[in-house]
């Protein structure tokens, strides 16, 4: 009876709460407009949109184009219509709290007979305040359908209480609109002061200022969406921001567990961005020092308001947690404990730092780490994290970054530029520049193949950089059968695939799942279809289709093609029967591979290596090399894989290329992870990584053994100092392997795996050392069948790898993506035949 009635009042209570949490705030203002529409839509998050004519509070001048669309794609049934403006116009809202006010602008270019909506050139303002400037929809949202652009504006002043947004044209231009929301902001919602970083006295945040999120992230936890926001905010999950995934692990807590102490409310973060956090993996890293580390790419010269969200979810006690926080490589709180601020577990609490992003740079870096004050264990939490661009002093949120054609800034910037570059350039240029195509093609000699028209290709985007300008035909195919990828059209992918029929797919990674297919020609093909919600995966979707396009090489895998249409990222690459390297040394039961057969496929993927080193025109580091993408075709053909990571090297004056550290953990070079500076070398240091795992069968990383043993290259490489590598190889190796060729290849990866980049030798090198491994073998070989074999390593290890462990490799610390492409294929065909060489 007694427990009847506890559970009773529990449910009560927890009624109770969830009003207090759901129900808390009532907007004073709450416009949601339909532009064009002409009825109420009610969305399922509780949210209508009202018409954009006829109504008395938004005033519209003067009357424009209405456009509709009969198909319906986008997520809200908002985007069915839109407004078309061939001058210049202006909403007016009549607000009824002075103050700031949410400004939400939907954009979704309606396809339509009569405007091109999606090269449409225009800029938007607000209240005097510069939202975007000569905003192109293909130029910014990067083949996204729609796009959602979330502003602050303060309302009020000089006695108005109107919000008057003003959309102009530029020059003959038009300029479209689908969807607008306007919610006054809960008061306290913005402190009046900020901590500076680097760390001073805090500084006041102006009341006009006018701020655009760049970014709002629920660490460790999945994406919320308007339904599960007070005030109908998007959380985005932040994993591909995280520079190493293996650095993090995901916790989380009952979200009713979550209290907001006085001056915290639910509508400065949901309970669900404080019930999930990313803390310290105890990962197998020797140091347990270490930092999480998140980076965001943003627009320079601007002063960014940054929001950080704790909660500490993981501790058992008060004052046992204790972190450092890093903002740009600048310390912004130092053994910072939450509980002494909340005095009380699972507490929300908010920390304001601003910080100037100063021309040059391109991104904030967050960064989580132990305290090394106190005498505890070393952990770090962080469960949301807001980034907001705060305008300028000339009243702008959009940069004239325009004009910014400074140094190479990858692939988003280039295409972004290229798009600029088209746009401005008028009819007449872009005639001439035909007409001069035309006479060319013409004059030359017709014994070029001709290029398809690829909006990836490497367009003259070098502006005024001579010495690293493109040309087309450079990288011309050294296989003319394969010829550059092509648009696919959805239809034909999904076809292909049986509508994305789950027996096909091959596997499954960060970036989405891959498919095996088969083209209407007959063409067995590899499917990566891209989780579109991912921005990171996006710029990776970028790049790769980017760089295979440019390169063709009978160790690179072949991209056939690619989609962008509606929401979807496909890429679609030769179909690699053999799956890959990775599968053929462990973890499955595919028979163990010959020695020769080993070397055969290292000197592959050397070559493959060696050809984006010094192949191209501009050398391209690959960033990501590893057994996982190192795939083979049915004849065991090696070929180098997954360009999403993939950056183009130092120049003739440059020595390194400093950037976020990205791979995949094991594989990591130690001084580009220290020094962040990126060269070929780091290619080579991975490549020592595969040699070894190659020769040992076992996983870079496998935590499940000895601590010594943990790291291949550590372990591999202290056995191939005491001159005994033979002990720890491959059983299946045993009495197969000469061990001259074994002691060449022992040295070559040793070489590899060296401190010190410029100690490494260059791929050509590693491959030359590779064919001399082979030769070695291969004279062995002969010479056996008469002599007796005292050369070969006796057939019974003294000891045995525990090879049956391996299972970890779902572990396998894939920085930022998932990169598995087709690597997990059920459907091998195995042809032990490595012939064709
Ligand atoms: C006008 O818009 C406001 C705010 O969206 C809404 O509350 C109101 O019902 C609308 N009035 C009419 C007549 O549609
Ligand atoms: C506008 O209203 C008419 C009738 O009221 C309806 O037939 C039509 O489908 C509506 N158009 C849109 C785009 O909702
Ligand atoms: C709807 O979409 C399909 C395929 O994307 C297209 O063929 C058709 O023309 C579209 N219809 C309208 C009215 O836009
Ligand atoms: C708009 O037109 C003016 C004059 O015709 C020209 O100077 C300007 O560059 C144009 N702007 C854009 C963005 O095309
Ligand atoms: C950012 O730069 C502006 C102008 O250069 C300066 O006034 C301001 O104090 C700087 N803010 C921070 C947080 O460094
Ligand atoms: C949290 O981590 C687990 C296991 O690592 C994973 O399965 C889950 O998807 C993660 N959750 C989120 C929201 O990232
Ligand atoms: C978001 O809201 C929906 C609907 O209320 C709910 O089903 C879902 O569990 C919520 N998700 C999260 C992560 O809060
Ligand atoms: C942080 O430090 C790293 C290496 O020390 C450097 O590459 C990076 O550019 C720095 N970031 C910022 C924003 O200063
Ligand atoms: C964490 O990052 C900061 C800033 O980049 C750096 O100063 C510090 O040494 C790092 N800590 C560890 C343990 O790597
Ligand atoms: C403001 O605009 C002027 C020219 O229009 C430019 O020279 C100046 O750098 C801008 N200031 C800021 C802070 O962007």
């Amino acid at each position: 009876m007694a427990s009847c009635i506890g559970l009773f009042s529990l449910c009560v209570l927890s009624v109770l709460w969830a009003r207090s949490v759901i129900a808390s705030f009532v907007p004073v203002d709450c416009f949601f407009i339909d532009c064009g529409g002409n009825e109420t839509r009610k969305l399922d998050d509780g949210r209508t949109f009202q018409p954009d004519s006829g109504n008395s509070t938004v005033v519209l001048s003067p009357t424009s184009h209405i456009v509709a669309s009969k198909n319906v794609t986008g997520p809200l049934g908002l985007y069915a219509t839109c407004r078309v403006f061939t001058e210049t116009s202006t909403y007016t809202f009549t607000v009824k709290k002075i103050g700031r006010h949410w400004l939400r602008l939907h954009f979704y270019p309606v396809e339509n007979p009569d405007y091109n909506l999606k090269s449409a050139v225009f800029s938007v303002v607000a209240n005097g305040i510069t939202l975007l400037h000569e905003f192109s929809f293909a130029a910014i949202s990067g083949k996204r359908s729609s796009l959602l652009k979330e502003f602050i504006i303060e309302v009020g002043g000089l006695s108005s209480n109107k919000l008057v947004l003003t959309l102009s044209p530029t020059n003959r231009s038009i300029a479209f609109l689908n969807g607008i929301e306007v919610i006054s902001l809960p008061d306290n919602q913005f402190p009046e002061t900020a901590i500076p970083i680097p760390v001073g006295p805090a500084v006041e945040i102006q009341t006009n200022a006018a701020f655009e999120t760049a970014f709002r992230i629920n660490m460790g936890g999945p994406l919320l969406t308007p339904r599960n926001d007070t005030l109908w905010r998007i959380w985005e999950p932040d994993r591909p921001f995280l520079l190493s995934l293996a650095s993090a692990r995901n916790v989380s807590t009952n979200p009713s567990s979550v209290k907001y102490p006085a001056g915290v409310s639910v509508e400065i973060a949901p309970n669900w961005v404080y019930a999930t956090a990313e803390e310290m993996a105890d990962a197998n890293v020797g140091d347990q020092r270490f930092n999480i580390s998140w980076a965001f790419r943003v627009d320079c010269g601007f002063t960014y308001f940054i929001r950080m969200h704790f909660c500490d979810i993981v501790s058992e006690a008060l004052n046992t947690l204790a972190f450092n926080v890093y903002i740009n490589n600048q310390s912004a709180l130092n053994s910072f404990d939450i509980s002494s601020k909340t005095m009380q577990l699972s507490s929300a609490y908010f920390v304001d730092f601003v910080v100037n992003v100063s021309t040059g740079s391109d991104q904030i870096l967050i960064q989580i780490g132990p305290s090394n004050l106190r005498n505890l264990p070393p952990n770090a939490v962080l469960n949301g994290l807001e980034i907001m661009k705060i305008s300028n002093h000339n009243n702008s949120l959009d940069g004239s970054s325009y004009a910014d054609f400074t140094g190479f800034k990858g692939p988003m910037k280039m295409n972004f530029i290229v798009l600029t570059v088209l746009s401005c350039l008028a009819g007449i240029t872009l005639l001439l520049i035909t007409i001069a195509v035309v006479l060319c093609l013409y004059l030359r000699h017709p014994k070029k193949p001709k290029q398809h028209p690829l909006a990836w290709l490497p367009l003259p985007t070098h502006v005024g950089n001579s010495e690293t300008k493109v040309s087309i035909g450079s990288f011309a195919s050294t296989s003319p059968s394969l010829g550059l990828g092509r648009v696919l059209a959805f239809s034909e992918i999904r076809e292909a695939t049986k509508n994305f029929d789950e027996s096909l797919v091959l596997g499954v990674g960060g970036f989405g799942k891959v498919y095996k297919g088969v083209l209407e020609n007959g063409v067995v093909v590899a499917v990566k279809r891209g989780n579109p919600r991912s921005q990171q995966g996006l710029v990776e979707f970028r790049t790769e289709i980017e760089m295979l396009s440019k390169l063709r090489h009978r160790h690179l895998v072949s991209l056939i093609g690619y989609c962008e249409e509606l929401n979807e990222m496909i890429l679609v690459y030769e179909f690699m029967a053999g799956g890959s390297l990775r599968k053929h040394l462990y973890g499955s039961d595919l028979p163990p591979l010959t020695w020769k057969q080993r070397l055969e496929i290292c000197i592959g993927a050397a070559k493959g290596l060696h050809y984006l080193h010094t192949g191209a025109s501009e050398s391209i580091i690959h960033r990501d090399v590893k057994t996982a993408n190192i795939l083979l075709d049915e004849n065991l053909t090696a070929k180098v894989a997954d360009f999403g990571l993939s950056k183009l090297g130092p120049t003739l004056d440059q020595t390194h290329v400093s950037t976020a550290v990205k791979g995949s953990f094991g594989y990591l070079d130690p001084e580009y992870f220290r020094r962040q500076q990126l060269t070929e070398k780091s290619d080579v240091y991975s490549f020592g990584v595969v040699l070894m795992e190659v020769l040992c069968a076992r996983p870079a990383i496998n935590p499940a053994l000895p601590r010594e043993q943990v790291n291949i290259a550590e372990w591999a490489m202290n056995w191939q100092k005491k001159g005994h590598l033979e002990q720890i190889i491959d059983p299946h190796l045993m009495g197969s392997v000469n061990l001259d060729s074994l002691r060449k290849f022992g040295e070559t990866a040793q070489k590899c795996l060296a401190d010190h980049g410029v100690e490494r030798p260059t791929m050509g090198d590693v491959l030359w050392n590779l064919e001399y491994a082979l030769q070695l073998q291969e004279a062995s070989a002969q010479t056996v069948a008469d002599e007796s074999s005292t050369n070969y390593i006796p057939d019974i290890p003294e000891w045995t790898p525990p090879i049956e462990s391996s299972d970890c490799e779902n572990a396998d610390i894939v920085s930022n993506q998932g990169s598995d492409a087709a690597t997990t294929s059920a459907v091998f065909s195995l042809l032990m035949n490595p012939k064709g060489r």
